[in-house]
């Protein structure tokens, strides 16, 4: 019998759909060899003989993926909170991600990031690491060795930023394909994808460069689209060829066209941009935190959904603070509320359940099947205590969940499993 074969029993929770939640009392969850067999309430005989992990009493749901997150940037959360976008990436940003140009520095820091989303309720991460390719080799190891599965990216940026950071366009390009060349092969869990900054950062040369190495290789794409005005009017003088904002990355062969691609926040992306994204099936990574931070705005999240899009969380550190996407699905929908009460009343707020879906089947499918308990998909889950201390209560499973999005605390989170392997 394999260890990545067992039954777990507890109260489980997952979606159905979009608005759907599904819910079992006193439930069990079947993982053979990593992949999930499917849901109970009786145990068939079949599975009789599995190990079972009993964590009765304790919801259970699926692991969530956070979508758009800065390694580097965990060492600053929480400074420069009071200023804008632009002005952050250059008072805060840039100079703490120079700092990696030492790979000593680099260890420490990316130890404490991982150390700490290890604990997380996220199983699986979208990354983006510096431009340095020793360091995000360095990520990218550390990673792998703690269970988690994520896609990490080597920054590139050739424009408008400090020189410590600035690479040569062409030198960019070559560091990147030595990166994927280094680390191919190396890693389980952990998959390289191609991190253009963003149009700020990037020139045509550059941009055109990485669209042919992702169309080369199949590569996915990470990066940044319609955040905040001042960026997005920079952008629209910056590539007078594109019409709009997204048109810039699909130009370059960076929209999805040739793998998937993920692109950040999303706030201000009017009807070309969003029809654009729906055909290339792009993936907008919602950072709701981030957004009200950095003075951004409140992303359309319900229109996507409406017209099939998909779309998950992100963290977004260091724009957003909390690392645990539990934090970013309480997020998305305090900040549909203000939207719909103070910008427009056209989209309702998001549901619980619509949250709960971004953080895990949404997000989760960038990595394939994932983020429900249904047969065939890998099998990410984690166990919450989700009333620790408090006396029995006659709350429903749902409700329960509900609870735990707005107050579980990592030190709740009792187990944690990824592709059917426990990390703890
Ligand atoms: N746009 C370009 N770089 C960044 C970054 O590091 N964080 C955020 N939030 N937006 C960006
Ligand atoms: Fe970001």
């Amino acid at each position: 019998m394999k260890s990545n074969s067992f039954v777990l029993r507890g109260d489980l929770c997952d979606s159905r759909s979009p608005q759907k939640l599904r819910t079992l009392e006193k439930g069990y969850l079947v993982c053979i060899d990593g992949l999930c067999a499917g849901r109970f309430p009786v145990l068939p005989e079949a599975y009789a003989d599995l190990p079972l992990i009993d964590c009765a009493g304790k919801l259970v749901i699926p692991g969530l993926t956070d979508l758009h997150v800065h390694a580097p940037q965990y060492p600053f959360r929480g400074l420069g909170m009071d200023l804008e976008l632009l002005d952050w990436l250059q008072a805060r940003t840039f100079p703490e991600e120079a700092k990696y140009a030492d790979l000593t520095y680099a260890q420490a820091a990316y130890g404490k990031f991982v150390h700490d989303l290890r604990r997380s309720p996220n199983t699986r991460a979208c990354v983006f690491a510096t431009v340095h390719r020793a360091a995000t080799a360095a990520l990218m190891e550390l990673l792998e060795d703690s269970g988690l599965v994520c896609a990490v990216g080597k920054v590139n940026m050739d424009r408008d930023c400090p020189d410590a950071l600035r690479e040569e366009t062409s030198a960019s390009l070559e560091e990147t394909r030595q990166w994927l060349e280094e680390t191919a092969g190396r890693f389980e869990r952990v998959t390289p994808i191609l991190t253009p900054r963003f149009v700020p950062s990037c020139s045509d040369t550059l941009m055109k460069g990485l669209g042919a190495l992702a169309a080369e290789r199949g590569l996915p794409v990470q990066s940044h689209l319609s955040e905040n005005r001042g960026e997005v009017e920079l952008v629209s003088r910056l590539r007078p060829d594109a019409r709009f904002y997204g048109e810039a990355y699909d130009r370059d062969d960076l929209f999805g066209a040739h793998g998937k691609a993920i692109m950040a926040h999303c706030v201000l992306s009017g009807e070309e941009e969003t029809a654009l994204m729906g055909v290339r099936g792009v993936f907008v990574a919602h950072c709701p935190q981030s957004n009200a931070n950095l003075a951004s705005g409140v992303a359309p999240v319900r229109r996507y959904l409406e017209r099939g899009l998909r779309v998950g969380l992100g963290s977004d550190v260091a724009g957003g603070v909390h690392m645990s996407i539990l934090r970013a699905m309480a997020d998305a929908i305090q900040c549909s509320k203000l939207r719909w009460a103070i910008q427009d009343k056209s989209l309702k707020p998001l549901t619980v359940a619509e949250a709960f879906w971004l953080g895990t089947a949404g997000g989760g499918e960038f990595f394939g099947r994932v983020g429900r308990f249904e047969p065939g998909y890998e099998l990410d889950a984690v166990v919450i205590d989700d009333a620790p201390g408090l006396p029995p209560s006659p709350l429903s499973v749902a409700e329960r969940l509900e609870r735990a999005i707005y107050l579980a605390e990592d030190r709740d989170i009792l187990h944690k499993f990824v592709r059917g392997r426990q990390l703890f």
